[in-house]
Order: structure tokens, then C-alpha cells, then sequence
């Protein structure tokens, strides 16, 4: 049981939905998100663990990024990891929540 929260930005399927498991089933809040639907792989994360929020974003999109960031409001981020190739620099942790590790980018 942890009290920390990570941030999984591509966590529909494969690295980014294994990485949100492994927060999951180490005690972790994750913030999940996904492009589209949730997927069948993450809902039955989110139900298995009760740990799991999904969010919606693209990280092409900037005011979808301001709109997640104002979502999360004061919550604190304590790692995030992103997935997707490529990412836009507004994606970088350190501009997402001033609370997040670029550690583990
Ligand atoms: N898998 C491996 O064995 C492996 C090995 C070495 C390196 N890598 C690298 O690790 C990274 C992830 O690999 P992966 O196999 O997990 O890739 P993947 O199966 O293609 O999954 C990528 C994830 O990122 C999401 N995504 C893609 N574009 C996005 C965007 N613009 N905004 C937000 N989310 C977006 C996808 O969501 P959607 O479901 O919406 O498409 C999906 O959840 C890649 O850079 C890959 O080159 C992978």
C-alpha cells in the first residue's frame, strides 16, 4: 500500500498498459490514459485493482495536455512514464506537473 501516484500516458495496450499494471499491483494510483475507448486490457485493470483513473489524451494535442493538467488540478504526480514514439515537448514531465520525475522518462 503506497500513497504515491504514476502517470501512464499510452496505456491502452502493450509497454504502457504492462507499466500501469506493474504500479497497480505494487500498491500504486495510476492515471491511465488512452487516445479512444478504454480497452478491454485497462478496464479490466481498473477493475481488478480499483487503482486505476483513465484519462483521454493525445499528446499531439496541446490543449488536450492543458485540459489533463487542469483535471488533475493539485493532485500529485510522483512518476510519469509515456509510451508513445515521439513525444512533443510539450509532453515533457517536468512541463506536465512540477511534481514530475523526469527520472523515469
Ligand atoms: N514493445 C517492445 O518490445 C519495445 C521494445 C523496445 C522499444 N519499444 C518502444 O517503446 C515504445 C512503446 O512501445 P509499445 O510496443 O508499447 O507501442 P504500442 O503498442 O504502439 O503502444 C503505444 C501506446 O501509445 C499510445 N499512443 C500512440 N500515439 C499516441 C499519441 N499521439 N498520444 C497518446 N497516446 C498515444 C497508443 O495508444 P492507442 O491505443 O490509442 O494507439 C498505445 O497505448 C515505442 O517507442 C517503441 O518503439 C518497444
Amino acid at each position: 500500500m503506497t500513497d504515491r501516484t504514476a502517470l501512464v500516458v499510452g496505456a491502452s495496450r502493450s509497454l504502457g498498459l504492462a507499466l500501469a499494471g506493474e504500479f497497480a499491483d505494487r500498491g500504486w494510483d495510476v492515471v491511465a490514459t488512452v487516445r479512444g475507448d478504454t480497452s478491454e486490457g485497462l478496464a479490466e485493470l481498473a477493475a481488478r485493482t480499483g487503482r486505476v483513473t483513465v484519462e483521454r489524451l493525445d499528446i499531439t494535442d496541446t490543449a488536450g495536455i492543458a485540459a489533463l493538467r487542469e483535471r488533475l488540478g493539485d493532485r500529485r504526480i510522483d512518476r510519469c512514464s509515456s509510451t508513445p514514439a515521439s513525444p512533443t515537448p510539450t509532453c515533457r514531465p517536468h512541463r506536465c506537473r512540477p511534481r514530475c520525475s523526469p527520472r523515469s522518462w
